[in-house]
Formats: structure tokens, sequence, C-alpha cells
């Protein structure tokens, strides 16, 4: 089990390059279930998360060839190519699925292709109960008949999938990507109410665009699908990280410095970016991204903040605005509204000095003077690179353990922090298998 040691050495200077969105790339990869030609991914992520959905696809007959090309402007070289030219087997086992709770958005594609698949339930999770009833309900309504059995959902659709008037209860992304997935191929128009807005929907909704989907409502709560009987390959662009561009831009902020985000979108962290200037933190707009300012002779204020569905502040950033607060002036109240269960890593900065306490949904966050480094654990992805940024101002050495789960998500990690003046290094360990947990 890798971990990895930081050590607080001053402001951050430099460029970071942005790859490409893990929680686009994956449901990306799992639309390519849907057509029996090419899809060419370009800015890919390599992380442990793409490459073990690639394992699941393979299991279905699906080809995967990983390339690098060349990188072109705004867009890393790092391409996949997925062929699913026969699906061979619509099985995917528990434990493959448990590993990674969004493998579970297979089964719509394989659905909505073959007309039958067997797909484990993701189990749980360390960052609260997050069922797929929605999920389920609206598989349902297009027509597919679903059987739980024994923790594995099956369903077959004898004669096709069949559009349908779907209004769902609340927003969801994963409910949204999925029934989006199998109404491209459904028979008649399909109507999603309440649908997500993520931008990695758009970069869904447009990709299936450009294989031959029709689609309407692109960025809006209603999305209207007319299916078609088969889709063509592509070749798709994925869009930047906005989770690993907003943590880098909160590295940023908590060390100091000036930091320039690249291959990146400034609007995609509009909701991170307001928060961070109120704070007192210096942003500023590019052609490709954001450059973070920050003296770190100057401390912040402490900001109030509430997760909501986006453009609202993104659950997966609460954990690195946390640190942001720690250090802070002042008393700074985090809402977290989209997941309970999810501010484990509040106990995990308080080994590192800071002032927290939770109750229920809400956590208050009493800056200190400063952050004292110690051994810490990771508990989800998106904690865990919380700890890395405290660990970037704190006094010492700060050790993070399981590591496995920041790999999950960030790419070359150690690298584009280093390459800004950051102490961080890895120590290796023996090899671990990664706990079920998403993000
Ligand atoms: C969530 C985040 C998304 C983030 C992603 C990956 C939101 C709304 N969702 O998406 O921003 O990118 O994690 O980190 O911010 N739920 C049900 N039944 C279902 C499906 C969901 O009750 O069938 C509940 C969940 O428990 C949760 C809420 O709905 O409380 C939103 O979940 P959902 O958006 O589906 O989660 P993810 O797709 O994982």
């Amino acid at each position: 089990m890798d971990s990895i040691a930081v050590r607080g050495n001053g402001p951050l200077h430099g460029d970071i390059p942005v790859s490409g969105a893990k929680n686009s790339a994956i449901k990306l990869m799992a639309a390519s279930i849907l057509t029996d030609q090419p899809l060419r991914l370009t800015n890919m992520p390599r992380l442990a998360d793409t490459k073990f959905l690639g394992q699941l696809l393979r299991q279905f007959g699906v080809q995967v060839i990983e390339s690098d090309g060349a990188a072109e402007a705004g867009v890393n070289g790092q391409q996949t190519l997925f062929h699913a030219a026969e699906i061979t087997s619509t099985f995917a086992p528990y434990d493959l699925v448990r590993q990674m709770r969004a493998s579970f958005n297979v089964l719509g594609p394989l659905l909505a292709r073959t007309g039958h698949a067997k797909v484990s339930l993701p189990g749980g999770c360390t960052i609260g109960a997050r069922p797929v009833d929605l999920h389920l309900d609206a598989l349902s309504r297009l027509g597919a008949v679903i059987e739980l059995e024994e923790g594995y959902v099956s369903a077959v659709a004898p004669k096709g999938l069949k559009g349908a008037e779907i209004e769902f209860p609340f927003v969801s992304v994963g409910a949204t990507e999925h029934t989006l997935m199998a109404a491209v191929l459904a028979e008649g128009t399909t109507v999603l109410r309440r649908a997500a807005r993520e931008p990695e929907i758009g970069d869904l909704v447009r990709c299936l665009t450009a294989m031959g989907a029709k689609i309407e409502g692109v960025d809006t709560d209603v999305l209207t699908i007319t299916g078609v009987s088969s889709l063509s390959g592509a070749d798709w662009a994925v869009i930047p990280d906005r989770i690993e561009m907003g943590s880098y831009a909160c590295a940023a902020a908590m060390a100091g410095g000036e930091v320039r985000l690249t291959n990146a979108r400034a609007d995609l962290i509009q909701a991170l970016t307001d928060k961070m200037v109120q704070a007192g933190v210096e942003v500023t707009p590019t052609d490709d991204g954001v450059v973070v300012k920050r003296d770190p002779a100057v401390r912040l204020r402490a900001v109030d903040v509430a997760t909501e569905v986006y453009p609202g502040f993104a659950t997966d950033l609460q954990a690195q605005f946390m640190t942001l607060m720690t250090t802070a002036e002042g008393e700074s109240v985090i809402h977290e509204n989209i997941f309970e269960n999810r501010f484990m890593h509040a106990p995990e900065l308080g080994r590192l000095g800071a002032d927290i306490s939770v109750h229920a949904g809400e956590a208050r966050v009493r800056g200190v003077d400063g952050l004292k480094g110690a051994p810490v654990m990771a508990t989800d992805l998106r904690a865990s690179v919380s700890l890395v940024i405290a660990g970037l101002v704190a006094e010492g050495e700060t050790t993070i353990g399981r590591v496995y789960h920041l790999d999950r998500g960030f790419e070359r990690l150690e690298e584009k922090l280093g390459r800004c003046g950051a102490q961080i290094r890895r120590i290796h360990g023996p090899p671990v298998e990664s706990p079920a947990d998403e993000h």
C-alpha cells in the first residue's frame, strides 16, 4: 500500500496541466458499448478507475487500445480506442463492480445493445448509502423487466426498450447518465425531466450526438431523446476535469504563490472560485483555464459553503475547500447536501491541528494559526487530496496512507505539484486491492 509524504515548503509557482475528467471518461467508456463501430477518446486520463473499467469492458468483448498521439491545443496526447464490434458477454460480476461504483452504469448500454444484462449491485460505499433505485425505476419505465436476485440485477428487454416520459424525483447524476445511454437506442421518444446538468453529462450528450444520437436540451434539466436504431463511432475529446482543476486551485490558494491551470475551462469551477475570491484569493480566468494567486503573508477570510447540484458548489470539492478554511480567519460553516457521512476527512484534518466540529450535515471550521504534520489516512478519493493540500502548509512532514484512493482520480499528482515547488514524494508499499468507494 503506497503512501505520500508532503512537507510544508512555502508557496507554489508554475503551470499545472489539467487532465481529462475522470467522471466524464468513465461514462463515455460505457457508451462505447452502444455501437459496433470504434469510439476513440482523446484527452483520456490514465487512472486506476479508467484502467479498471477498461478491464471490465474487455470482459464484454470490447477491444481497448491505449496509445499516445500528438497533443493538440487544450488536449493532451493520451487516447484510447474502444471497439465493441461484438458483445460476447453481458455479465458484470460482483468482484469487479464492487471495486468501482460507476461500473454499474454498464447495465443500461448492455441492455440497449443486446436486450439483456446481468450486473452486480454496487454495494456499500464509504461516503454514505448510495442506492440505485432511480436507475432501476427509469430502466423499467423504458420497458426493461428487472429482477433482483442475490445481489445481482438481471434485466431483459425482450421487445427492445421503448421511449417514455421520466421525471426524476430529485437530481441524480448517475441516473441521468444511465437512462440517457439506454434511451438513445430505445424506440420512440424519451423525455427526462429534472435531469442533472453537470458538465460531464453535457460531454456525454455531445459525444452521443457525434455518434448519431438525437438529443435535445443539452445542458438543461429536460433532455428529449429520439431513439435511433444504431449509432456510429466517433472521435471525442474528454472535457477537462473540473474536480482536479478545483483541487489544484485550492492547493495554490492554501500554499500561496501563483499557479496557472491550463488545458481547462474557468467556467467549470465558477462556484468554487467565487468562494475563493470572497476568501481573499486572486483568480484570473485565461483562455485555457485560470491563474490562482495568493500572497501567503495575508490570511484568508472564513467563508461559508453549501454543496449543491451543478452549477452549485460541487460535493467533490467540499473536502478541499474545508482544508482551505482550516487556517482562515474566523469560522466557516460547511453544509454537505448531496451525501450524508461525507465529512470523514474532518477528523483526519483534526490530526493536523485543524479545529472542526461536525453535526449531521454541517461542519464548523474555526481557523487556526497553522497546521502541524502528522500521519493521516485517506478515506475516499476527494478526502485524500484534501489531506495533501493540508500537508503543503503543515509544519514538518504529513504522511498520507491508503493512497490508492488518490490514484483512482488524480493523474501524476506528485509530479504536477512537485513541478510547482511542493516537496512531495511517494513511498511505495505492497499492492492493495481497493475496496468499494466512488468519487
Ligand atoms: C455524485 C455527484 C456528482 C459527482 C459524482 C462523482 C451530485 C448531485 N452528484 O454523482 O456531482 O460528480 O458523485 O463523484 O452532486 N440517489 C438515490 N437513488 C439513486 C441515485 C442517487 O437515492 O438511484 C441519491 C444519492 O444517494 C445522493 C443523491 O441521490 O444522495 C445524488 O446522487 P447521484 O448524483 O446519483 O450520485 P453520483 O452519480 O454518484
